[in-house]
């Protein structure tokens, strides 16, 4: 029988991993397609590098044409990341009718719109699933699991890194930087961590997420972002004190079509299934208005997971090519995107005040919450043993956005509060 042949373009960490899935696993998957799948060719930046498998070497090239214009070639599975020169290959693979299979965030949360339009035209597949949660099958499950329902909520813990810097600073009590050092000394933080720490790759996963979700459009910039860097121990230590987990959550939410979409470290309560999800781990939460709660829990990245991810869209989109329905799959949100304002976006706060420590300052603090309308779950106020000021902690029910907005700049006026020393998001 013909084999279906594969363009790989990249052998690092997943694309080792592909080659291994293909070749171990070569008598199932021709099973599951009816031909053999067949790694044709290899792109690599250095072929004289040495590599952890053996890939003959007539296989490996450092020319993407070589790949590109080879018409013997079905599909291409693009595991080099970045945007250029790899939006380039997939686009003109795509223009030779050739099918793509990507991991990379990056590219699909920043030109998938016009990818995906292209595929179409040329009837391609484009499947992604390695992109989102490595071995998570989150993009599936989101198409094809939830098509009969509404999601109207879904939670992500979807950046191993912070997850890990997180996990450690609330086991140990350690701060942010001396963890982040470590992570980088183990391999689980890249040595400039920007992109993670700050928010920016859960973010593109995040706009990835709401608009399969959703059915909507949403791009990188409609992800409001806060990263972890400025996470302090205390903060970590008052969260387990009041019974929750510091996490950074993508949060994705639908009421009535209006839909906001934002990456924050959130006090996560101990109760919520996302709060015992530690170290490198992902996991997404998705809320159906049928279906209710899931959650949906594994490795975010590695050699194998990620590769796992990969070949089963290899083998989705050789399914398709034996039924002669590629590109077919509904990939084009259908919803106009609207976004939620401040005034529409509601959750509850965690406040931490340092005021100063005298009668009747509790009074002017719940006054202020009163006059914008801000209803509070929670008040303690304790003494500082390091400090003359006195600490308030303050946990609100649901409030607009807009509202906390007003509470915060009539506190920067109050007199008897001398900071504002941490505000974060609570779930659960
Ligand atoms: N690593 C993970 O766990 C993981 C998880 C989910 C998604 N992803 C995504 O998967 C993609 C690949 O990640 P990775 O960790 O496997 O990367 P990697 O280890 O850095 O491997 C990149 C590969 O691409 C080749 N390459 C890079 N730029 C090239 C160029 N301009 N021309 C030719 N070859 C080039 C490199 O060649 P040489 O070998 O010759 O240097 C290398 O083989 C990225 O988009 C990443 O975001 C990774």
């Amino acid at each position: 029988m013909k084999p279906i042949k594969v363009g790989l373009l990249g052998l690092g960490t997943v694309g080792t991993g592909v080659v291994r899935i293909v070749e171990g696993h070569q008598e199932d998957l021709a099973s599951q397609v009816g031909s053999p799948i067949q790694i044709g060719k290899v792109l690599v930046k250095d072929v004289s590098k040495s590599r952890s498998i053996h890939v003959p070497d007539h296989l490996l090239t450092e020319n993407a044409w070589d790949i590109i214009d080879d018409p013997e070639i079905d599909v291409v599975v693009e595991v080099m990341g970045g945007i250029e020169p790899t939006k380039e290959y997939i686009m003109e693979a795509l223009d030779r009718g050739k099918h793509v299979v990507t991991a990379n965030k990056d590219l699909i949360a920043l030109h998938g719109r016009e990818i995906k339009a292209k595929a179409k035209e040329k009837r391609c597949d484009v499947f992604y699933e390695a992109s989102v949660a490595g071995g998570i099958p989150i993009i599936r499950t989101l198409m094809e699991g939830f098509s009969s329902d509404r999601i109207t909520k879904i939670m992500g813990i979807v950046n191993g890194t912070t997850n890990y810097i997180l996990s450690k600073m609330s086991q140990e009590g350690a701060g942010y930087e001396e963890v982040l050092q470590e992570a980088q000394q183990l391999g689980y933080a890249e040595a400039d961590p920007t992109s993670d720490v700050e928010g920016l790759d859960a973010a593109r996963k995040m706009a990835i997420l709401a608009t399969l979700g959703f059915h909507a459009d949403v791009s990188l910039e409609d992800v409001e972002v806060r990263g972890i860097s400025r996470i302090k121990k205390e903060d970590i230590a008052f969260a387990k004190k009041l019974g929750y987990e510091m996490k950074l959550l993508g949060i994705a939410e639908r009421q009535d079509d209006q839909i906001s979409v934002v990456v924050q470290p959130t006090m996560v309560s101990t109760a919520h299934p996302l709060a015992s999800v530690n170290g490198v781990f992902n996991a997404v939460y998705v809320y159906g208005e049928a279906v209710g709660e899931t959650m949906f829990y594994g490795p975010g990245a590695g050699e194998m997971p990620t590769a796992t991810s990969i070949v089963a869209d290899l083998v989705a989109v050789i399914k398709n090519m034996k039924l002669g329905v590629n590109g077919q799959r509904a990939l084009t949100p259908y919803k106009e995107k609207k976004l939620k304002s401040d005034e529409q976006i509601a959750y509850k706060n965690f406040i931490l005040l340092h005021v100063e420590d005298k009668a009747g300052v509790l009074a002017q603090i719940t006054q202020v919450f009163a006059e914008y309308d801000v209803s509070l779950d929670s008040v303690v106020q304790q003494p500082n043993p390091n400090n003359p000021d006195a600490e308030i902690i303050i946990i609100t029910h649901y409030a607009s956005r807009a509202n906390m907005n007003k509470v915060f700049e009539h506190f920067e006026q109050l007199s008897v509060i001398k900071s504002i020393k941490s505000a974060y998001r609570v779930e659960g």
